[in-house]
């Protein structure tokens, strides 16, 4: 490794990314193509509609951050590519990218694991002052991901707990369709929340005071399920939307403060995904970690959700290290920290 800038490249769910940093950890260019519009009309993800859509957008993004950075690709000191997990369509294609230029330009390629790029991103200089240190404990809340993972070093991460069933963003998301909001129904369910009583409809609270940190959210969805045929108002509808917010949060600052049980030497309690968008989450979270007294870091929410600014970033760490993958590296659509 040179020491030259490093290429980050996203491609592993439905969010295109490209990202320049400079080895320091300084932001050169970023860029992010989200594919909402092509999934929408599905409901959902359509894996092989994100895969071509990927394969589409990657190589201009590509273009247009190393001209934002003003960098040449031969002045680039690696390049980083999401490599799993993720849906393997868009895994291939944003693999096989970065490698094709890793070839041409002879350059180290890193295959970066999603969630360790998720886990770093709290440790790029200028997210917090005075920077995040090993160990803290890592709150993943995503669509696809709900883990406490103590980051005890680069490579080195303990699985504290995880859901059982849904993941907590697919928790919103799926409550949000009973309601009738639109997907991602996350954004559209705190919105709907903000004029509901969240004492008016009592919801059960999954796992609530049992040891450990695993999660389970599937009996709450069943129990919002349950509610909707009785809803007559729109004020109903708000107050149900803020009684599932108000659960899900009490859920996770019980299940964090547990996590911060499980690892005494914990420095920070960092959250990262979509959910930590989530202003009710993370005013509970904040209650947690002051109690431990410990700050609550949130890295602000574009970096929070899919992005290649903490790939660019896991793939500087990693070279630093001392640590590339051979370009024989083959995507996992499962690959556990
Ligand atoms: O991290 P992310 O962008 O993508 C992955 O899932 O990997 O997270 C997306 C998830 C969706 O389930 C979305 O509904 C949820 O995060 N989300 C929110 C909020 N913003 C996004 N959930 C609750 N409140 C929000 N404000
Ligand atoms: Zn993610």
């Amino acid at each position: 490794h040179g020491g030259g800038p490093v290429l980050g490249l996203e491609a592993s769910c439905d969010e295109t990314a490209a990202a320049v940093l400079a080895p320091d950890g300084t932001i050169l260019a970023e860029a992010v193509r989200s594919q909402l519009a092509e999934h929408t009309p599905f409901g959902g993800v359509v894996p092989e509609i994100a895969a071509r859509a990927h394969l589409a957008h990657l190589p201009a993004l590509t273009a247009k951050v190393l001209a934002e950075a003003g960098i040449a690709a031969a002045d680039l000191g690696g390049i980083a590519a999401t490599s799993g997990p993720g849906l393997i369509g868009g895994l291939i294609v944003g693999a096989t990218f970065g490698k094709g230029m890793a070839i041409a330009l002879d350059k180290p390629f890193v295959a970066v694991n999603h969630l360790e790029g998720h886990a770093l991103t709290a440790r790029i200089p200028g997210m917090v002052p005075g920077g995040v240190e090993f160990p803290f404990l890592l709150l993943l809340l995503s669509g696809g991901h709900c883990q406490c993972v103590a980051v005890e070093g680069l490579g080195r991460y303990r699985r504290l707990g995880s859901t059982l069933d849904d993941a907590v963003g697919e928790a919103f998301d799926k409550s949000a369709k009973l309601l009738g909001l639109p997907w991602p129904g996350g954004p559209a369910l705190e919105a709907l929340a903000r004029t509901g009583d969240p004492k008016r409809f009592p919801l059960p609270r999954p796992m609530l005071r049992r040891p450990g940190c695993d999660f389970s959210f599937s009996g709450l969805k069943t129990a919002v399920a349950q509610t909707v045929p009785k809803l007559a108002s729109d004020q109903d509808r708000a107050d149900l939307a803020a009684a599932f917010q108000y659960v899900v949060a009490a859920v996770l600052a019980d299940r964090a403060s547990n996590a911060l049980g499980m690892m005494p030497g914990a420095t920070a309690m960092v959250v990262a995904g979509g959910v930590a968008a989530n202003q009710g989450v993370r005013a509970a979270l904040h209650g947690v970690a002051e109690a431990h007294g410990l700050p609550l870091v949130a890295p602000p929410i574009r970096l929070c959700t899919d992005n290649a600014v903490m790939i660019a970033w896991a793939g500087i760490e990693r070279l630093r290290a001392g640590l590339s993958d051979p370009l024989d590296h083959a995507p996992r659509p499962r690959w556990p920290l």
